[in-house]
């Protein structure tokens, strides 16, 4: 009889464990779809909603504008006649990657955007500083590394708010854009958060691989006029990849502008 009731017990305690591995493979799977249902979405999202946004706003003028004073049928002519790609860089800044990549595009002459997250920003705001200081656009990701739809709204409110506190300390502005984590938005939060989601044309998954050739042949076998080409300033072989990108692409007549720029086209 107790070896009937302890079988029984046994069962059923397998049976509760078989069903938590389950249910934890299960949701593993679903945030796996969640990301990837995310990022597959293209930076036209981003275009689209650029347009919605300022329609909203009117924060800014879509009128053409010369800072160099010269006509606006000539600049768009010039305009016209240049390839235009955007670099971006997620997940930083970084103690030990931002500096040397920073080192890198100032010696190339090239403007890049930085999706920082407000926990490093807080840790490296000089870095931060330096980046906007120099001409690059600093952006939104996240305040920590999650996904903003897994979030209650006030939650996903506070992750964006509490980075471009941290942004503004840092630089004395705020940012505009986001590029929420894994390209994760969660789209009612479009009318409490008034900033323009940016996602990305190449993803060359530089974060999994620390060969920077690798990185360097995937982006230059998709890219095209007007791609937005998502890295990361966490590693060196990133860092590697980004300047041989931009040495290469030069050589073929791109010219490296902001994501704003790419957008307001
Ligand atoms: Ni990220």
């Amino acid at each position: 009889m107790k070896k009937k009731i302890v079988r029984i017990v046994l069962l059923f305690v397998g049976a509760l464990l078989v069903g938590i591995g389950a249910a934890v493979v299960m949701q593993q799977a679903q945030d796996r779809k969640e990301n990837a249902e995310c990022s597959s979405r293209t930076s036209q999202t981003a275009r689209v909603s650029l347009q919605t946004h300022w329609e909203r706003e009117e924060k800014i003028s879509l009128q053409p504008q010369t800072a160099d004073g010269k006509p606006a049928e000539a600049k768009r002519q010039e305009d016209e006649q240049t390839k235009k790609v955007a670099l971006t860089f997620d997940d930083g800044p970084n103690p030990d990657y931002t500096g040397m990549l920073l080192d890198g595009l100032k010696e190339r002459g090239i403007k890049a955007s930085f999706f920082v997250l407000g926990s490093e920003v807080e840790l490296y705001p000089q870095l931060v500083r330096r980046a906007s200081e120099e001409g690059h656009l600093i952006g939104v990701h996240a305040y920590r590394h999650v996904n903003l739809r897994q979030l209650s709204d006030a939650e996903a409110v506070e992750q964006v708010d509490r980075t471009n506190g941290a942004i503004y300390r840092a630089t004395g502005q705020y940012a505009s854009y986001i590029r929420p984590p894994y390209g994760c938005w969660k789209e009612d939060l479009d009318y409490e958060v008034q900033m323009v989601e940016v996602l990305w044309d190449i993803d060359p998954r530089d974060w999994a691989t620390t060969s920077s050739d690798l990185v360097v042949q995937r982006v230059l076998s998709e890219v095209e006029e007007n791609s937005i080409i998502l890295l990361h300033d966490a590693s060196r072989s990133s860092v590697q990849a980004a300047f041989t990108i931009i040495d290469t692409l030069q050589k073929q007549g791109y010219t490296f502008v902001t994501v704003e720029e790419l957008l307001l086209e």
